[in-house]
């Protein structure tokens, strides 16, 4: 979910109505906001994207004050009712929440028996509990939100209107992200800083557990005891043209082509005046004292670090382990005695993985986070940080983020190799280079891929991706990224393990996407792609030059084939992306996804 808040001097629709657009990433099932002026409090909200919400406030209401969210569901389902704001029974108190209040139930039967619920939310918990305190106990209203949150438990971020306080929006967040952007005569609030930009580009971050008072013309942060903390806004440093689709009709198909300018700005960032790429010294020292290295991520990033595993350990003589957050700490694994957390996220927010962050910190590990946004959650929270300078993302399905995490693990790799004094014949920006050039070549020939998607995609019910060796978490990859945003039933397969069971499914005329970049296991690829031919798949093969066979699809243009994955993902997410607009999906915001995920 997204929170925005606006107190200023101006009319707050807009730049809240246009903050929660640049926020649909977070979530888009619902979204509301609440404006407050001289005459009360207004709340508007809707099922559905933002542009639905813009068509049913009502422009003549003009205030100067207000707070807006738009909504991925987590208790209730996406529908009008469930939208925030919530208010309280009185109408006094109105509120927006980000996260997911763990004793929401048990608050409920504690303070607020009797009182009448208008919504299945746990968010509506906080704002009834806010006003039992206020009206019932006689708190005041700051005292009564410190009371309130030292009471709830699990994560948030909040941002809260009293109708008698025109001045103040109460603001303060745990473990989930909020920022105040500071401006002349004007503050705001926002889930993420890209979101507020038209208003300020100066933010102010808080702290977990702090109460936030934000004033028109001043900012007022709170530790929990109730002490003024000093603090200073830093700059955000975004570009508005990054956060716009330009010529393009997606933001995923402009993401795609921005790959080689993300290597090309990996390479230059990561090179030094020698020429070579080192990285922070601390991080060679961190990662040196390891004796293991344990990878922590989800998704697409989880991918990443399933191809960054073979990197260090091909390279570096690195042991890895690679683990799904949402997993670890469940079934923790028996740890080496010199662990070291990578943790991988392009949002650095999604709360999966910050768990495990949380956690491993508890027991004394080393933290690195490779993030494609320095200032989040998990890079602020994580001993070291990785950029992966891909720019902003914002497209649902992820694309330039995973190629340059994935470029960004080469060069750990490499220089972990260099400080073990492990000989490479591999220079990692002469081949990132090789590799930017073939992406590009790819990507000049969309029409090719646009083919595949509408040859073999249109009608299907499912389709296969198989690989081996690295090429099979490249298949991972490929499926993800066609069932995320075409909603087509698609699976990543190792190429030998698809006759263990999963061959049953295959039908005639069922698409095959076979990868084949990695010459130890060409050969083999190719016989588990007869197998499926033989009970009548429609093979798609993508070969790597060097590899290919007449009767492949495509050739890749030829890379390391360490780096294969970089190129081989580029053909995917393009027929992905061209099944899912032949297909009529809105492949930007695909259905009930988020891109960021900041609930457990
Ligand atoms: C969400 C997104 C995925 C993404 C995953 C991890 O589920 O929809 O595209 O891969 O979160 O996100 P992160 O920001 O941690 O890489």
């Amino acid at each position: 979910c997204g929170i925005v808040g606006y107190i200023g001097n101006s009319d707050a629709k807009e730049p809240l109505l246009s903050g929660l657009e640049k926020l649909e990433y977070r979530g888009y099932d619902s979204a509301g906001i609440a404006l407050r002026n001289e005459q009360g409090t207004y709340v508007f909200k809707e099922q559905g994207r933002i542009a639905t919400l813009r068509t049913s406030v009502d422009q003549d209401v003009m205030a100067s004050v207000g707070i807006g969210h738009t909504r991925w569901a987590t208790h209730g389902v996406p529908s009008k009712r469930n939208a925030h704001p919530h208010q309280s029974e009185s109408g006094r108190f109105t509120l927006v929440h980000n996260g997911v209040i763990e004793n929401a139930d048990s608050l409920k039967q504690a303070y607020l028996v009797g009182v009448p619920f208008a919504s299945d939310t746990d968010t509506e918990v906080i704002v009834q509990l806010i006003a039992r305190l206020v009206e019932e106990d006689g708190l005041q209203t700051e005292e009564a939100v410190r009371q309130a949150l030292s009471l709830m438990k699990g994560s948030y971020a909040i941002a809260l209107l009293d109708e008698e306080d025109a001045e103040t929006i109460f603001v303060a967040k745990n473990k989930s992200p909020l920022l105040i952007g500071v401006g002349e005569g004007v503050n705001v609030i926002s889930s993420d800083a890209m979101a507020m930009l038209q208003v300020t580009d100066q933010f102010l971050e808080i702290e977990d557990g702090e109460l936030v008072l934000v004033h028109r013309d001043a900012v007022t942060i709170k530790s929990p005891d109730g002490v003024i903390q000093e603090r200073s806004p830093y700059q955000a440093e975004l570009d508005a043209s990054d956060i716009e689709k330009g010529m393009y009709d997606h933001f995923m198909l402009k993401e795609i082509d921005e790959q080689s300018i993300a290597l090309r700005n990996i390479i230059q960032k990561y090179q030094h005046e020698d020429g070579e790429t080192r990285l922070d010294s601390d991080i060679r020292t961190v990662v040196q004292e390891s004796d293991r290295v344990y990878i922590v991520a989800a998704g697409t990033s989880y991918h990443a670090g399933l191809v960054g595993k073979q990197l260090m350990e091909k390279i570096a003589h690195k042991p890895v382990e690679v683990h799904i957050a949402s997993e670890f700490v469940y079934n923790m694994p028996l740890l080496s005695k010199k662990p070291l957390f990578v943790f991988i996220s392009q949002s650095g927010e999604t709360a999966d993985s910050r768990a495990v962050l949380v956690k491993v910190k508890e027991l004394g590990h080393r933290t690195l986070t490779i993030t494609n946004v320095p200032g989040s959650t998990l890079s602020r929270e994580a001993d070291f940080t990785l950029h992966t300078f891909a720019g902003p993302e914002i497209a649902v399905a992820s694309t330039k983020a995973y190629t340059a995490q994935m470029a960004v693990l080469t060069l750990l790799a490499v220089d972990t190799a260099r400080v073990s004094g492990i000989e490479l014949d591999f220079d990692p920006l002469q081949e990132l280079g090789i590799v930017a050039n073939a992406i590009e070549a790819l990507c000049s020939q969309k029409d090719v891929f646009e083919e595949i998607a509408k040859t073999y995609l249109m009608t299907t019910r499912n389709t296969f991706f198989i690989g081996r060796a690295v090429d099979y978490y490249v298949a991972l990859e490929g499926a993800l990224k066609l069932k995320e945003i075409s909603y087509i039933q698609a699976e990543g397969f190792a190429g030998g393990e698809l006759k263990h069971g999963t061959i049953a499914l295959i039908e005639e005329g069922t698409p095959v996407i076979a990868l084949t970049t990695q010459s130890h296991v060409n050969l083999n690829i190719r016989a588990n792609v007869q197998e499926v031919v033989a009970r009548g798949a429609s093979p798609i093969i993508l070969s790597m030059e060097g590899l290919e066979q007449p009767s492949d699809t495509f050739v890749l243009p030829r890379v390391h084939e360490w780096l294969a994955p970089l190129v081989a993902v580029v053909p995917l997410q393009l027929i992905s992306y061209y099944a899912a607009l032949h297909r009529g999906c809105d492949v930007d915001k695909p259905r009930n996804l988020a891109k960021s995920v900041t609930v457990e």
